[in-house]
């Protein structure tokens, strides 16, 4: 990680869960990081927490609804201003709503098709092009996927095809990115079940619902897939990792 010292990554999402994680992981490491989300606060309290405890980097929290185009433009201009322009983007922001094909609210497709596919969209290519723009040839765009991504369990049914959508992207962004001769990475991370709030905010009408499946099995912890963030990130400048799968060992499909 010695390498990423000083730059610049954003984290989407680092109020809670991965993100967060991530976030305080990378700032350990000594990055500049630019965290968002939209509980901004919960943000503030991490990087006020990471100062005291006198981290080798700094958190940056920004406010920013990733379903709204002008917020996610005015981040970035804000980051290019601000610090030059982004080195690392993690797109991690993400959720899971409650909407069968055949019964769900048109506006709950739209949510989350705004946040899981045209957000990190939108943020890889606002990303690559600051890169590109300052000659940064060794960035790298990680994004979250999930193992339903790859194979449909239950009856969520839109939600995995908003992951299958990021297995199409991360590919096609790697692709285009070769064209160009750039060696930029694409990553992808494929987890199976981690506790964090993502099951709370799907099942928020049953939450216990939520805590059931977290108790079931053992489960990944946000932390697990901070630590394997690093580790993509840390790789040698011509291993890139393309897709990881990864599942709680007690995980069954
Ligand atoms: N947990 C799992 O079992 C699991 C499994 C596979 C894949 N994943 C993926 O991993 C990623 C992180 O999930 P997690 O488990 O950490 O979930 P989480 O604890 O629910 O956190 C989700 C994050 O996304 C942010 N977010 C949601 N909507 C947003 C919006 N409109 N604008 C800005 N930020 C928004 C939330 O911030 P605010 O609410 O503050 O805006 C929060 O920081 C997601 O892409 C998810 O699909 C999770």
């Amino acid at each position: 990680m010695q390498r990423w010292k000083g730059r610049v990554a954003l984290v989407t999402g680092a109020s809670v869960g991965i993100g967060n994680a991530t976030a305080r992981a990378l700032v350990q490491h000594g990055m500049k990081v630019v965290g968002c989300a939209r509980d901004v606060d919960k943000i503030r309290e991490t990087a006020a927490e990471l100062q005291q405890t006198g981290a080798a980097g700094q958190l940056y929290p920004v406010q920013c609804d990733l379903t709204v185009e002008a917020e996610i433009r005015a981040m970035f201009d804000d980051i290019q201003s601000q610090h030059g322009g982004v080195d690392v983007c993690i797109n991690n922001a993400g959720l899971a709503i409650k909407a069968p094909l055949l019964s769900g609210s048109f506006e709950d497709f739209r949510t989350m098709t705004d946040v899981n596919i045209l957000a990190p969209t939108l943020c890889t290519q606002l990303a690559v092009q600051q890169m590109r723009k300052r000659g940064v040839d060794d960035g790298h765009i990680i994004t979250l996927n999930s193992m339903s991504g790859h194979r449909l369990v239950g009856s969520n049914a839109f939600y995995s095809m908003t992951k299958f959508a990021i297995t199409a992207m991360t590919e096609g962004l790697r692709r285009e990115l070769r064209e160009m001769k750039s060696h930029i990475r694409a990553t992808c991370i494929s987890p199976g079940l981690v506790e964090t709030e993502f099951a709370i905010r799907l099942h928020k009408d049953d939450v216990q619902k939520a805590h059931a499946a977290y108790a079931s099995i053992e489960c990944l912890q946000a932390k697990d897939l901070a630590d394997m963030i690093l580790y993509v990130l840390g790789a040698p400048p011509h291993v890139e990792f393309n897709d990881i799968w990864v599942r709680p060992t007690e995980q069954v499909f």
